[in-house]
């Protein structure tokens, strides 16, 4: 056995297989400053990068994590150059089309958080028809946060609420967390217990802001296209060493 297996068994056998993380949110940072680093393209960081959502994916799954969220693209990233944009939205679409049999295979259920009507066709198309092939799945659940904004969710959110009370299908003085977080796109699903952002970066950038109230962070240096399952397995030994409280003692 390499060296290297060894040390990826090793780190696989510490982690306690009863107190994983029900759900895990990634912001997938740092793909350009990997390729400029290499004297590449930003977008052979991309392509590099959609290599470890496959390997996050699959590991995920096998472990056990009943939700794994991805941060994709951000509201905020249509201000990058359209070539740049082109070519995400065209990794996209690979990704889906060469994964989602196997996905769908895995019992992995396909859910986006974020406005998809803004996307162009070819990509909008391809996501709603794995979103309804996977509907039924329920192993896992893969949300994609794609043209997404924590801000912009809690205002659709408030936008849609108030269109109930005002149709007499919500009371104002029903209105709690509950019924709130079941008009975000996260609806029914916990709130994330680990939430990992590599490349250095140590801010949120407008990623499920209502969701994280306690949500435990682990911020890593290596940039996504380098964040291998070693470095996933060491971010939830992070996690399991972390004592939640929750506000209590
Ligand atoms: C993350 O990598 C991918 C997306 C935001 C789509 P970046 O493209 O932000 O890479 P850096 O942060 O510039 O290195
Ligand atoms: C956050 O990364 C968005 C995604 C990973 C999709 P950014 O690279 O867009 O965030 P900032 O600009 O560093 O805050
Ligand atoms: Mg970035």
């Amino acid at each position: 056995m390499s060296m290297n297996s060894k040390n990826i068994n090793s780190l696989y056998d510490s982690i306690d297989k009863d107190r994983l993380p029900k759900h895990v949110a990634i912001i997938m940072d740092g793909n350009g400053r990997w390729a400029k680093n290499r004297f590449l393209p930003r977008t052979a960081g991309h392509r590099e990068g959609v290599e470890r959502v496959k390997e996050i994916v699959e590991v995920s799954g096998n472990l056990g994590i009943e939700f794994l969220t991805l941060f994709a693209f951000s509201t905020e990233n249509w201000t990058r150059p359209k070539e740049e944009i082109n070519v995400l939205m065209k990794l996209l679409v690979e990704y889906l089309r060469k994964e989602l049999n196997t996905l769908h295979d895995n019992n992995v259920k396909i859910n986006i958080l974020g406005n998809l009507e803004k996307l162009p066709q070819l990509p909008r198309e391809e996501v709603y028809y794995a979103i309804n092939k996977t509907r039924n799945n329920n192993k896992m659940v893969l949300n994609i946060a794609l043209n997404y904004g924590g801000r912009s969710e809690i205002i659709k959110a408030i936008q849609s609420l108030i269109k109930d009370v005002q149709d007499a299908h919500v009371a104002i003085e029903d209105i709690d967390e509950n019924i709130f977080s079941n008009y975000l796109f996260t609806s029914n699903q916990p709130d994330p217990d680990l939430l990992i952002r590599p490349s250095g970066e140590k801010r949120i950038s407008n990623f499920l802001l209502y969701q994280i109230a306690y949500t435990e962070f682990v911020f890593t240096d290596v940039y996504w296209p380098e964040f291998t399952k070693e470095e996933f397995y060491k971010s939830i030994i992070e996690f399991q060493s972390r004592k939640r409280r929750f506000g209590g003692v």
